[in-house]
């Protein structure tokens, strides 16, 4: 049993509440949204459900299984969003855009009335110990870069393999910015969110509706804080 087999399982449940009366589910981006997109395409209702998706990555995947792309004007009426993320703290803040997709996640998490997060269990960590993608306007690299020095940060310019700069799909660029420590998500989400320049900032502190934790040994668990 492995990691895999608990994203195939746990799929398998998460899909379970693409309930009768859901008619939008947004889609954020990474591997493990694919298995939940591979999921979903064998549900008997998928037809009558559209999807908003957050990046290439997992519009190519959605296509793949034939499932129905929404406009962007539906984004207001996500019934539900299934999402990944690169590091989950104890109070279940999370740092988000490792794939760089953090601008359209960030906008999808906002409206949906449901969140649900399902994650490797490497992933749950006591505090922070990675890195805040940040995307910028490309106007603003170097003074958003001085700007988060002056705050304690280190920015680096997100790159490709070559060296060349990471433009996102909305034509921006990341800085990844390590901080001594994150004792506030949210009041550094602020904080960082109103330095012009600044587009989105990858910390995510909506608590989700649930959480899956996927294990090495082929097992899941399920955090929920969803009303009954
Ligand atoms: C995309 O920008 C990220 O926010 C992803 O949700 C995150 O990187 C998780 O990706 P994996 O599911 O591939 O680990």
């Amino acid at each position: 049993m492995s990691l895999a087999d608990s994203f195939q399982k746990l799929a398998k449940e998460a899909v379970r509440l693409v309930k009768e009366d859901v008619k939008v589910v947004g889609l954020g981006s990474g591997s493990t949204v694919s298995f939940i997109v591979r999921e979903i395409a064998r549900l008997p209702g998928k037809e009558s459900i559209e999807y908003v998706p957050t990046s290439l990555q997992i519009k190519l995947e959605a296509e793949k299984s034939s499932l129905r792309i929404a406009d962007e004007n539906r984004i207001p009426h996500t019934d539900i969003v299934f999402d990944g993320a690169d590091q989950i703290d104890k109070k279940f803040n999370m740092i988000k855009g490792g794939g760089g997709a953090l601008l359209r996640e960030k906008i999808l998490i906002s409206a949906a009335k449901k969140v649900v997060i399902v994650a490797d269990a490497s992933k749950f960590v006591p505090s922070f110990s990675r890195s805040v993608p940040i995307e910028v306007h490309p106007m603003a690299r170097s003074v958003v870069s001085k700007k988060l020095a002056e705050m304690g940060g280190q920015p680096m310019l997100r790159t490709l393999d070559k060296g060349y700069p990471l433009v996102t799909e909305n034509g921006n660029f990341i800085l990844d910015t390590s901080f001594p420590s994150i004792l506030d998500p949210k009041k550094m989400e602020v904080e960082l969110k109103i330095i012009a320049g600044v587009l989105e900032v990858g910390l995510f502190t909506r608590r989700a509706d649930i959480y899956y934790k996927a294990k090495n040994d082929g097992s899941f668990e399920t955090i929920s804080f969803q009303r009954s």
